[in-house]
């Protein structure tokens, strides 16, 4: 690479300062990878009152002004840093956080008893628009704009708008990177003029969908390039079944619309060194694995029985990850030879579900509601096997943790999951992992039924399929080379003039 490209990366989560899911591992181990390559990259993202860095982040902008609804709106932007390496004296990432104390001062991301913070679409706008104008503030102007998710969404719109009155945007490009399809910022029509939508763009080519707002849809419209997280689902959203309703337009969008499959953070995902386990392990020392399994029952409040498998589940409690089908069979699937640890958080009804059937079989079935990263890792570690029954998954990491802790993932055969997990078919074509296709109890049941079999009774197999999952590797490195790839894409095309059609 000849030289470094100004890179501004647009993002409601980033790992190490606020993370709910997936996105923030993704787009903080995408950042330090790229800052690795070279590249002048830096993030902007709020600064929710939980980003515990805001108190020593230095004001790089004491006010900085957002031209929405009507005027203006003023905010501060700090900023701190991404450490690449702990104690290397490798360079950090730079990390603006936007501070307004009504729009992120609150106690969460998203919202609260699973409701959705009514302003959604004005606080996410409030950060795509204040993306454009940090740029100026600081003289900056990006070659490229990584907006992610609907969050980010009118990041590549606002960047057309700007590109025709201000010759400094001219070469700058965008990339929406869609990390979950089934959000997509969908908000009553009326919001259109305080996000500053032109009318022009408010048809169901863009970003009209029946009467109200689609960030996603005019996001992705606008953007000069779109990619999503795995090859896998980057098909199924152009089929009607996977779509999430779009399918007309990620098949329109042609030669622009990819899937890159997201890495894994080897730094925070590994046996071998991970500070959260009572005992570290490796493929080829596996002793440890034992005590974290002991570990773990016991704060479960599980019984130690070595020849029976503990399965484990770290989710967001939200249909999307396969509850609907998953608590009706619970209960028979609690009548094999198992035990069941579960960590989630989410959706008020499917906790209340998974708590009821907690009180009926506290000898088997183990469920903590709340976010714990470090009970996370020792799911990770401590189980046998690990379940993913997702409706969908545009890529899904947990299973790809699961592969180098040496814990097989169960998964539904489809998105990021069936580009990952390699299934058991027989002794001689033993995969990594267990899948099933059809989103039903039956196939859920018969699924764990034969992952319970393989471990029962071919403990050679299984233990050949540990050591196999154990050893695959989903590298950053070259994840990150395929966005570098669609960065030089972008700015070697035309850019958009307007959204797409
Ligand atoms: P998604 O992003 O759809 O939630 P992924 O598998 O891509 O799914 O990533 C989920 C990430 O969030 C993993 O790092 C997982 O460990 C973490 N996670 C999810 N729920 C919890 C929780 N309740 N406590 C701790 N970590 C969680
Ligand atoms: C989203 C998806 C998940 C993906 C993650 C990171 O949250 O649901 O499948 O792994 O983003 O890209």
């Amino acid at each position: 690479m000849a030289e470094g490209l100004k890179i501004l990366v647009i993002t409601s989560e980033l790992g190490g300062f606020s993370k709910s899911g997936g996105l923030a591992d993704a787009v903080g181990a995408l950042s330090q990878q790229l800052v690795r390559m070279g590249h002048d990259l830096r993030v902007i993202t709020p600064a929710y009152a939980s980003v515990e860095q805001r108190n020593q982040a230095s004001t790089v902008v004491d006010s900085l002004g957002v031209p929405l609804d009507s005027g203006e709106i003023w905010c501060r932007v700090l900023e701190s840093s991404l450490e690449i390496e702990p104690g290397a004296s490798l360079p950090k990432v730079p990390v603006y956080l936007v501070e307004h104390e009504h729009f992120y001062s609150r106690k969460d991301f998203y919202g609260e008893n699973g409701q959705e913070y009514p302003d959604n679409a004005q606080r996410f706008g409030f950060l795509s628009k204040a993306a454009l104008q940090l740029g100026l503030a600081l003289d900056w102007i990006p070659d490229i704009f990584h907006a992610h998710d609907w969050h980010a969404a009118l990041v590549p719109y606002f960047l057309q708008q700007i590109r025709k009155t201000d010759s400094r945007f001219r070469k700058s490009r965008s990339i929406l990177t869609i990390h979950n399809a089934g959000y997509q910022g969908r908000y009553p029509g009326y919001l259109k003029s305080w996000l500053k939508i032109d009318d022009a763009d408010f048809h169901p080519d863009c970003f009209e969908d029946f009467g109200g707002v689609n960030l996603l849809k005019g996001g992705m419209l606008s953007a000069d390039q779109v990619n999503t997280v795995s090859p896998g689902y980057a098909e199924e959203l152009k089929t009607p079944l996977g779509g999430h309703g779009l399918h007309p337009f990620y098949q329109r969008l042609g030669q622009d619309f990819s899937g890159i499959l997201n890495g894994c953070d080897y730094g925070q995902w590994n046996p071998e060194i991970d500070p959260h386990l009572p005992a570290n392990y490796s493929s080829s020392d596996r002793r440890g694995k034992v005590l974290c399994k002991t570990t773990l029952l016991e704060e479960a409040g599980l019984k130690y029985q070595p020849n029976i498998p503990l399965v484990g589940m770290v989710s967001r409690l939200t249909g999307q990850k396969g509850f609907s089908f998953l608590i009706p069979a619970l209960q028979e699937i609690l009548e094999m030879d198992l035990q069941l640890v579960l960590l989630g958080d989410g959706e008020p009804g499917i906790a209340d579900a998974l708590k009821k059937i907690r009180k009926s079989r506290e000898e088997k079935f183990y469920f903590k509601q709340g976010y714990d990263n470090r009970l996370a890792h020792l799911i990770e570690a401590g189980c046998d096997l690990y379940l993913m029954p997702s409706l969908y998954e545009p890529c899904g990491l947990n299973q790809i943790y699961s592969l180098r802790y040496g814990t097989l993932p169960i998964v539904r055969k489809v998105g990021g999951l069936k580009d990952t997990v390699e299934d058991y078919r027989n002794a001689k074509a033993h995969g990594n992992g267990f899948m099933f296709q059809e989103p039903t109890e039956e196939a859920l049941i018969q699924v764990m039924r034969k992952a319970l079999q393989t471990f029962q009774s071919h403990p050679k197999i299984f233990n050949k399929m540990i050591s196999d999952a154990m050893n695959q590797r989903f590298l950053w490195e070259n994840s990150a080379k395929s966005y570098q790839k669609l960065y030089f894409k972008a700015l070697s095309s035309q850019a958009l003039e307007r959204p797409r059609f």
